[in-house]
Order: C-alpha cells, then structure tokens, then sequence
C-alpha cells in the first residue's frame, strides 16, 4: 500500500455556497467539492468541468430508544435536537488527503489483474453542541466517485440507531433513469426507461402483485445499482459498496427538485441500523463517464470493498453447470414429492406413506440421466432442486419449520447418486430453499453444510422464497445482509461456494469473500416460464445489477415454446437462440447454468456446441460496444487458452454492428465460428432460425453482424497457429 499527501486545492467555487476543498480522480476529470454551508455537511461532483451532482447534504436521523440514546444527555444542556446529525457541523481541522495506487488480483472475474487507484480525502465533522465526530471519506478515481460515514469510537457516541440515512444525490436536469421500483422484498422486476418526472405515472405499471413477496414503499422509489443518462450524454450509475452490517438502499426521489434521497431498508419495527462505534456505513458510489462501456469496464464497486479475507482461495473455483430445474420452474415437474399435502402437514413424517405424485423431478433416473449429460457434454456440476422433504408446503403460509436440508425424498438416493456423480467425474450441486424461514436455516446450516462435505458437494445455491421469519422483517434490512453474510463465512470454514437467490443485490463483497460466487437479486430466466422478460432485459442488467457482482441469470434456452413441454405453460419468450449463446460472454458470472432440458440441446447440437466451448473464467474482457438497454457487445479471451469468445446482445431495436478485431494477437491467424441469427429469425416463432458459419480472422478483421432485439450473437474464435 503506498499513501502520499498530494496538494489540497483549494478555489474559489462558483457557487456561492461551497467555499470548499476539493479532491480529483488521477486523470484530474472528476472532482469532488466538499464543505460545511450553513452547518451542513455539503458536497457535488464535477465531471470535465460540469456539474453533475448538485450541491448535495449528507446526514442522518437517529432513533430515541432508551438505554442506547445517552448522547441525549449532553443535548439536554442546550436544547438542541440530538437525534439530528444533519446540521450544527462544523469542519475540524484540515481535510486529510492521501492517494493510492495498487493492482490486485481477483480469484475469479472479468480479467486477472485489477487497478485500484484512487484519490482520498477524509472530513473530519464535529457537531459541538453533542461533543461528537463523524468523518466523511471521499475517494476520487477515473471512473467515479464514492464516499461513506465513518464513526468512530467516542464518549458521546456509543450506542446508536438509525432512523433515516439523508444522503443526497441532487440531479442536474431531468435525466433518464433505467429503473425498477424501491422495495423491501423483491428485485425481480422488468427495467423501465423514463425521464425523471416520470417515475411516478410509471411505477406503478411495473408493480407485481403476483410476486410470493413484494413491499414498495414510495412512488418515486427505486433500487439501485441506478443508470442514468443526461442529455449531454453523460452517464451516471449510483450504487453502494460494501454494505455490511448495514440496511440495503434505496434512492427516493422528490421530482420537484429531481434530488434522491437514501432510503434504508428498514427492520420489522422501523428501524434502519442498530450502530455501535466504531462503524461505518457503506460507500455511496457513483459512476461517471460519457463513454457507456466505461461502466461495464468500471471496477469501482470492488476496489472499494475490503480485500479477500480468505487466505486460502484454492478451494473456489468457476462451474458451468447444469439442473434438474427447468422443468419444475415450466410446470411440467415438480419440487415435492406428493401432492398429499394433508398428511404431510398432519404431520406424517414417513413420505413412502405417502402417495407420490408421479412427477417428482428428482428421482434416481432422472438424476442419473442428468449426471451422464454433464459427464458428456464437459459440465462440472449437476444442480439438483427437490431433492429434500419439505416442499409440500414451502412458501405462502408463513411456516417456520419447513426444510432440514438434510433428509431426501424416497426416490433420490443421496448415496447411490453422490457415487454415481463421482465415478462420471462430476459433482452434484447443493440447494438450499430456506422459504424465507431463516432463523431455521441457521439453525441448520451446520449440518447441511456437514453433509456437503461428507458427500463431496462444494457449491449450493440456496434461496429465500416467501415472507422472512422472523415474520416482519425484510429481505434487505440490516438483520437479513447479515443473515446472508453469515451463511458466506460458514460455508467459507466448509470451503464451500455460495450462490444465493432472493438474497439482497450485491455490493462488491464477493472481493472479501470470494466464495461468493454468484447471487440471483434480479428478475432471472425464471420469469421467462412466468410471462416473460423484456426484451431490453439482458441490455440493462450488466449495466445495473451486474455492477454488484456476478448474476446466476441461468441463460441457455433452446425451446422458446414451453406449451411444447408444458402444456398450458403459454409464456412467451422474446429471444433467439444466438441470443442466449451471447450471454455466456455478456453476463458475466464464474457460475454459468445451461438451464434448458438436456434433450433440447440434443436438438441443436451445432449451437450447443457454444454453451460447451465457453470458459467460465477469463483473462482479459473487452466491452466493445454498449448503450443501456439498446446493446452490449463484449469480447473476453479465456483465461486457460488463447481463444476469444464475443457476445452481443441488442434490446430496444434491431442492431447492426462492425466489429474490429484487433485484440488479437497481431500476426496470428485464427477461425472465428459465428453464431447468428438467420434472415428470417424472429423472437416470435422464429426463435430456433440461427446459422452459423466460419470465418478465417486475424487482428486485422472487421466483422459485419446483425442481431434482432430481444436477441444477439455469439462467436468462439480460436487460434489457428
Ligand atoms: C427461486 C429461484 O430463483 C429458483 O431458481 C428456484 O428454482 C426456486 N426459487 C426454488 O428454490
Ligand atoms: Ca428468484
């Protein structure tokens, strides 16, 4: 680590307001302003000498509760409202400015070396009449900008809680915004595209009621990570970092001023954060470029998280894999093993008493079957949902103890199975369903993850369906984010992978627990089976939620017709088959699912061909063309080979794009196989119209391709000497 003081700038500001001090990012394009007006902690962004952020207030509300609340004594003598830590600041001493600069490498991502270069500068904030400190610490790199509080430990600071965060995000104009509603519960939502203003009238078209559980709380609430686009063609991509031991966030926007405000998710009795100094909260971040493939290059939100506290990563390693899954996700299967839900809940233990439903999916045979095309076709794993009692009643009736993750149905034959994995030189992957029961899975979890490494499991994916229990409480709150951290830090003492679903959105923390290697938190292929994604879908998550960290979006669907299967399952689905290849490429994730049927891809062999040549773990990534929602091209070169893989994704209208391929090797002569969609491929019903054809490439070629929105392509392109 090398930390130098560099210069304090100090300026006349153009707005009156801001006296300030100000720190730049390296290439000095970014600068952050920062000062006390009027009491107030108050900060904006330039960006190459325009304002972006607005001059913007920092702060906090905390909560009175007795016993906790002891700096209300000092506030006593003066009157003054001790719960408000927006105001009565004042700027101790001189701003501290450091910078730094290092490369690190990740144990698993989009390349292998990672920059981290950034310029600091620590406020220190004291409020006189409580005798209390807070520092805000700003860090300026190229490609953005990030800050949080800081609370040291203090005699007038102990104990405290949160009742709002009041970090602004004042906007410049009416941008657009590419969004999905604020809500405790679920991110699984379609994106929309609308300016500002019209948040409101939009949102709530884009509610679900359908969903097990969703809890919006404002009309211009939404999620983050946020993308906006000003109409001078500046883009802005707000987010946190490392959020831990701390709510989720929200940003509220008041359309009368275009200013969001954060909004933490709160606990089931109101409360947002139950602090202790010291503590920090997380870092608010926002991206800043006017080149939109700057944000999917942008490594900010894991250079502001901690390094990885696992010593030994040797154990975590990338998985293409495939499930048992589709077809109860379709309706054409199912997770539980009878349908005679009254003697399970009557409290019928011994399911051979039962009458099985005949359409269990995870049975022997159907494992096996699953096991021998993995084995076949390179796959390293074999999900296997269903597998375990429970599923009779799992969600919906706010059941405590549904699930032991220990003891299989009668027809799965965990030993027989583990066996048979091992001597076809795969493994099975783990799933825990904890319903949202997740004092259960606590409970549990020891055992469950005991009985993976007896029988040689190193991955689950586990999930959070339904109400949490403790019933009250949110899917993001502060008691949840550490639920789902302690479920990494366990499995990581089990040297196990974690990929949770309906766990909150990530915010870097994967760099500090790199067994994190994946999470759902977004509207996934799942929906597919369930009405349908947009077509823009897939353009806009690598720019919101992929910012976080990987996404298990399980891609890789065939059929497009599910009635074929699942008759009565009349879902459309707005894709191609190019288009499903490209997001091997274009969602980055070091856990990659083929989430079609396995005789689905017997059906295009020549196009499966991709999904089983695609690494899952890469050297270098570079994002070629990109414009949120409309498309993203991205080439990354395997990290074990010296192939390159392309894919492309176009969302709100058809695409033509010219490619120069020019990060290859100069000199070397290669064969690229293009994956495309033919001329009368369309994402109604012709989704299954693709050709592909070869193409000798060297450093020097240009590639002229098309793809259909809602669709894409995909290219391997491999060395011929
Ligand atoms: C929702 C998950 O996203 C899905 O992948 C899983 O199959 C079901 N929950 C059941 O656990
Ligand atoms: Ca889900």
């Amino acid at each position: 680590m090398k930390l130098l003081p560099i210069a304090l700038a100090l300026a006349a500001s153009s707005l009156p307001a801001m006296a300030d001090s100000r720190v730049a990012s390296p290439d000095g394009d970014i600068e952050f302003r920062f000062d006390v007006v009027d009491g107030r902690p108050t900060y904006s962004v330039y960006f190459k000498g325009k304002e972006v952020i607005a001059p913007s207030h920092l702060g906090f509300k905390l909560y009175s509760e007795t016993g906790r609340n002891d700096f209300t004594k000092a506030a006593a003598k003066t009157g003054a409202d001790a719960l408000s830590m927006t105001d009565g600041f004042e700027l101790a001493g001189t701003p501290q400015l450091t910078s730094f600069d290092e490369t690190w490498t990740p144990v698993w991502g989009e390349e292998t070396e990672i920059r981290n270069h950034y310029n600091e500068a620590a406020y220190t904030l004291r409020q006189p009449d409580f005798d209390r400190n807070i520092i805000v610490r700003a860090r300026v790199y190229d490609d953005g900008v990030a800050f949080r509080y800081e609370f040291p430990q203090q005699a007038h600071l102990n104990y405290f809680v949160i009742d709002e965060e009041l970090t602004e995000f004042a906007m410049t104009g009416d941008h657009y915004a590419y969004w999905i509603p604020g809500d405790y519960d679920t991110q699984e939502y379609d994106y929309s595209k609308t300016r500002l203003s019209e948040i409101r009238d939009v949102l709530p078209t884009m509610l679900n009621p359908g969903n097990a559980s969703t809890t919006t709380f404002s009309p211009t609430g939404v999620q983050t990570s946020l993308q906006l686009k000003t109409d001078d063609g500046v883009y802005l991509n707000i987010h946190e970092a490392a959020c831990i031991n701390y709510p989720t966030m929200h940003l509220n926007l008041d359309d009368s001023t275009m200013t969001f405000t954060s909004w933490l998710t709160p606990d089931n009795q109101g409360r947002k954060g139950y602090m202790q100094t010291p503590a920090v909260s997380p870092w608010r971040s926002v991206i800043i470029t006017d080149d939109a493939r700057d944000i999917l290059a942008s490594r900010l939100i894991y250079n502001l998280n901690e390094p990885s506290k696992i010593e030994d990563t040797s154990w975590i390693k990338p998985v293409k894999y495939i499930g048992v899954w589709w077809e109860m996700i379709s309706g054409a299967g199912s997770w539980n093993y009878t349908d005679d839900v009254y003697s399970v809940m009557l409290g019928e233990t011994d399911y051979t008493k039962t009458k099985p439903n005949g359409r269990h999916s995870a049975n022997n045979e159907k494992v096996r079957r699953y096991i021998d095309f993995a084995a076949d076709n390179g796959f390293d794993q074999v999900l296997v949902e269903g597998w375990n009692e429970g599923w009779e009643d799992w969600f919906g009736q706010s059941k405590d103890y549904v699930f032991d993750f220990v003891t299989p149905y009668p027809d799965f034959d965990l030993d027989a199975l583990t066996d048979y994995a091992k001597s076809r030189g795969v493994r099975l992957m783990m799933h825990h369903e904890t319903s949202g029961a997740v004092r259960n899975y606590e409970r549990h979890m020891d055992t469950a993850y005991t009985l993976m490494n007896e029988k040689g499991y190193n991955a689950v994916k586990s999930g959070y369906v339904g109400n949490v229990m403790p019933r009250g409480e949110y899917h993001y709150s502060q008691w949840l984010n550490n639920h789902y951290l302690y479920a990494v830090t366990e499995a990581a003492k089990h040297h196990i992978m974690v990929n949770a679903h309906e766990a909150t959105r990530p915010t870097g923390i994967a760099r500090t627990y790199p067994n994190l290697i994946g999470n759902e938190s977004a509207r996934g292929t799942e929906y597919q089976a369930m009405g349908g994604n947009r077509k823009t879908h897939t353009s806009i998550l690598p720019f919101t939620r992929l910012q976080g960290g990987p996404m298990d979006y399980t891609p890789g669907l065939f059929v497009f017709d599910l009635s074929t299967f699942t008759p009565g399952n009349n879902s459309k689905i707005a894709s191609t088959i190019p288009g499903q290849l490209a997001l091997y490429v274009t969602m980055y994730s070091p856990l990659q699912m083929a989430a079609d049927l396995p005789e689905h891809y017997e059906m295009f062999p020549d196009a499966f061909q991709f999904i089983k040549d695609v690494p899952v773990e890469w050297e270098r990534s570079v994002y070629l063309e990109a414009e949120p929602m409309d498309y993203v091209t991205i080439a990354r070169k395997d990290k074990n080979s010296d192939e390159w893989y392309i894919g492309s994704t176009a969302g709100t209208a058809d695409r033509d794009s010219r490619i120069s391929l020019d990060f290859l090797d100069p000199g070397r002569k290669y064969e690229a196989t293009i994956y495309a969609e033919a001329p009368d491929a369309n994402t109604v019903d012709g989704q299954q119209r693709y050709q592909i054809t070869k193409k000798k490439v060297n450093s020097k070629s240009t590639l002229k391709l098309h793809a259909i929105a809602g669709g894409g392509y995909a290219i391997s392109i491999k060395p011929l000497n």
